[in-house]
């Protein structure tokens, strides 16, 4: 054997009992498919090459696969175990096999299997010298997994559920469906492997038995043996992720004085003294600095986020957000903008795709829209900056200290100069030169003594 190793993921299966028309790999957990959980773990546990054997709803999980990179797939026509699948990446296993490789099985259903544990289970694997190493657990509730079968404590079988007798089902010692093989030695059992069980199927388990040097691998850690096979247990499995970032977070200094409704992704980064209060969302590559205030009611995804930041009910995407600023309440952050230190966005305001320079306010209902806004600037209630003309998209510039008064529009592309002001009410079509005032109003006409004869008043 050489240092190679190969994995294959088994991910043909119908996953009936989930109920779903999304092949179960793409079943998620903390918004995030199985299958990249496990394939995140054999990429960082530095797998040489990795195949996934795909089958029910291809199309989607091919398309998916196409979109996280390279990987060989293998197809599985019909559903007939797991040892069938294998049987269907021969020609990868064979590949192993010429390369002196190790071959890693894993299935894209068990999402916490993790690259320690990999790398760990290997060593066991090539130290025994194992054509097959199979990495178990012992947990509470076994019900539903095969149970690994010791004679005098010598590991002889694997047995499914509906296969055992009453006595191998009180064993509490499962199969993780995560194995070390041997290629060339898996290749030469595969054929043997029969379906003469109560499922009728091809049982990859069976290899156990079959095969001279067997071991098993005992993971500390149980959750890696975990799968879900239904709904149930997919929200088993999302709880128990989401509670291990919070731990992580907690210990790190973030606050959560409680948890209700908070799910943060574990990219997520949370500086000391932060905040996170209930119905909050964090996912993606999200960074947050110290001593903020995230929440409640927020959603916050792809953001980088500075220290001192308050963010109340807010919703923001691929944006940054600098040191000191405060936003919310009901904002929307849209791709692309980056509020300076100390800006102040007040509520009902959408900002998409825009630089909001230091110490600058927009404050209510406004919408800004692919701009370049300088510091110090304040918007009235209101402001529009009118940035589509139905076919292309312009971009509005406001220089330092400018002042936007109530209810402007602001037709890009347009310039508003420093220290320039636009009167409340103004539709400005035409660049404002720095220092100036712009108005754009009829003048208001005043008909007097008009309400005397109004029918309004005569009824009162
Ligand atoms: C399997 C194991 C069981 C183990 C458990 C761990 C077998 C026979 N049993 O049971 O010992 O405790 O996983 O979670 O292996 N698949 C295919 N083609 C098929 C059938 C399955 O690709 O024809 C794939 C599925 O997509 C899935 C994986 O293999 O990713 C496991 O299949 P599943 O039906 O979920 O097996 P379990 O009953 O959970
Ligand atoms: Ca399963």
């Amino acid at each position: 054997m050489t240092d190679k190793k190969y994995c294959l993921i088994l991910a043909a299966g119908d996953g009936k009992r989930m109920k779903s028309d999304k092949p179960k790999a793409l079943a998620e957990v903390l918004f995030r498919p199985m299958i990249d959980w496990v394939l995140n773990s054999a990429e960082r546990a530095g797998m040489d090459d990795i195949a996934v054997v795909v089958g029910s709803k291809k199309e989607l999980l091919k398309a998916h696969l196409a979109k996280r990179g390279e990987y060989k797939t293998y197809t599985q026509t019909e559903r007939r175990g797991t040892a069938h699948a294998v049987m269907m990446a021969k020609e990868f296993i064979k590949a192993a096999a010429d390369d002196n490789a190790d071959l890693f099985i894993a299935y894209a259903d068990a999402p916490f299997t993790s690259s320690a544990v990999m790398l760990d289970s290997l060593a066991v694997h090539k130290s025994e010298d194992n054509d097959i190493t199979v990495i178990s657990a012992n947990v509470p509730n076994p019900f539903g997994y095969g149970r690994i079968v010791r004679e005098n404590g010598a590991f002889s079988a694997i047995v499914e559920e509906k296969d055992c007798t009453a006595q191998q089902r009180a064993i509490t010692e499962i199969n993780s469906g995560l194995y070390w093989f041997k290629p060339a030695k898996l290749l030469k059992c595969l054929d043997r492997i029969s379906n003469d069980n109560a499922n009728g199927e091809y049982y990859l388990t069976d290899a156990a038995a079959l095969l001279a040097k067997r071991g098993v691998y005992v993971s500390e850690d149980d959750s890696v043996v975990l799968g879900a096979n239904s709904r149930a247990q997919l929200a088993d499995l999302n709880r128990m992720a989401r509670d291990r970032v919070l731990e992580r977070l907690l210990d790190e200094g973030a606050e959560i004085p409680l948890d209700d409704g908070i799910i943060i992704t574990d990219e997520v980064v949370v500086g000391k003294d932060t905040v996170i209060l209930p119905n909050t969302i964090i996912k993606g590559k999200t960074t947050i600095g110290a001593g903020c205030t995230i929440g409640p009611n927020s959603y916050i995804e792809d953001c980088v986020i500075g220290d001192n930041v308050k963010l109340n009910n807010v919703q923001a995407f691929k944006s940054s957000v600098d040191d000191d600023a405060t936003v919310g309440p009901f904002v929307h952050l849209r791709a692309g903008t980056h509020l300076h230190n100390g800006v102040k966005i007040g509520d009902f305001v959408e900002v998409k795709n825009s630089e909001i320079g230091t110490k600058t306010s927009i404050a209510h209902l406004t919408y800004v829209g692919d701009s370049d806004v300088g510091k110090d600037v304040n918007f009235g209630c209101g402001c529009v900056t009118a940035n589509y003309d139905g076919i292309d998209k312009f971009r509005t510039v406001i220089g330092d200290h400018a002042f936007i008064g109530c209810n402007t529009n602001l037709i890009a592309p347009v310039t508003v100069g420093e220290n320039a002001t636009t009167a409340a009410g103004s539709t400005i079509t035409k660049d404002v030169p720095p220092d100036s005032l712009a108005v754009e109003r009829g003048t208001t006409r005043i008909k007097e003594n008009w309400e005397k004869n109004h029918r309004r008043i005569k009824k009162a």
